[in-house]
């Protein structure tokens, strides 16, 4: 239900709790927070999904209508509604929530949706089956792990594309974030697009950051690769 009253430290006192939790605690917060998801969302200012779609829209020349796009993490839909708007008509969607594929369901966008624990479970996708995968949010600690990157270039075909962004969790993800992203281009499986920093990914509300910089906000960074030819 709807909650026109609730506030920033609402959201900030209702996440607290999920701070440091594994990934199958995680879920649980997902499944609990997912009708009150986007509404929640709007109120920390979570810009994430607006700005990784217009930055890959800007990036992007394919035929918008007859493309294949794979929202991994895709929660209650968000991306694919925003996708939909600019043209794109075929989703499939993976989260390792009940709850928010429950909620992605109600857009009536998506053709399939595919329960998974990503870095636990394998990416149920097939592989070369997309011409599009995105992850918008989904990219930090406690949620999906690094290695999982490579199984999104798995599901692009050849000459695909793959859209990520991630927000601002700590140095250690980041790093090793990026060391996969070079080490798979030096691999040959990929070459970079674009890359662009988001100066407001959304508030900072779990507080983690405060010692880095006097910023309410996190920033945040869209990376933009395409799967080489075979
Ligand atoms: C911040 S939401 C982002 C949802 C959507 N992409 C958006 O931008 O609104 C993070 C999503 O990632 C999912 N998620 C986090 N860790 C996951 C994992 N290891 N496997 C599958 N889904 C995961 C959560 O269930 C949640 O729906």
């Amino acid at each position: 239900m709807l909650d026109g009253s609730r506030t920033v430290n609402d959201v900030k006192t209702f996440l607290k709790p999920y701070i440091d939790v594994d990934p199958q605690q995680r879920m649980k917060l997902y499944d609990q927070w997912a009708e009150m998801y986007e509404q929640d969302c709007n109120l920390i200012s979570y810009r994430a999904p607006n700005q990784t779609v217009d930055f890959l829209n800007a990036n992007f020349s394919g035929s918008r209508e007859e493309v294949l796009v794979l929202d991994v993490a895709c929660g209650s839909g968000w991306v694919a509604k925003l996708m939909a708007e600019l043209g794109f008509r075929n989703f499939v969607g993976v989260d390792g929530s009940k709850g928010m594929l429950e909620q992605a369901a109600k857009t009536g966008l998506y053709q399939d949706l595919r329960l998974a624990l990503l870095g636990t479970e394998p990416l149920p996708a097939q592989t070369d089956g997309f011409d599009v995968v995105m992850i918008v949010g989904a990219l930090r600690d406690g949620y999906v792990p690094v290695s999982v990157v490579r199984e999104l270039c798995y599901a692009a075909r050849p000459g695909g594309h793959i859209c990520m962004s991630r927000g601002e969790s700590g140095p250690t993800y980041k790093v090793c974030l990026e060391k996969e992203l070079q080490l798979m281009e030096d691999e040959g499986l990929w070459t970079r697009v674009i890359s662009q920093e988001m100066d407001r990914y959304m508030m900072d509300v779990y507080n983690n950051l405060k010692d880095q910089h006097d910023d309410q906000y996190l920033y945040g960074t869209m990376y933009l690769y395409r799967k080489a030819l075979k």
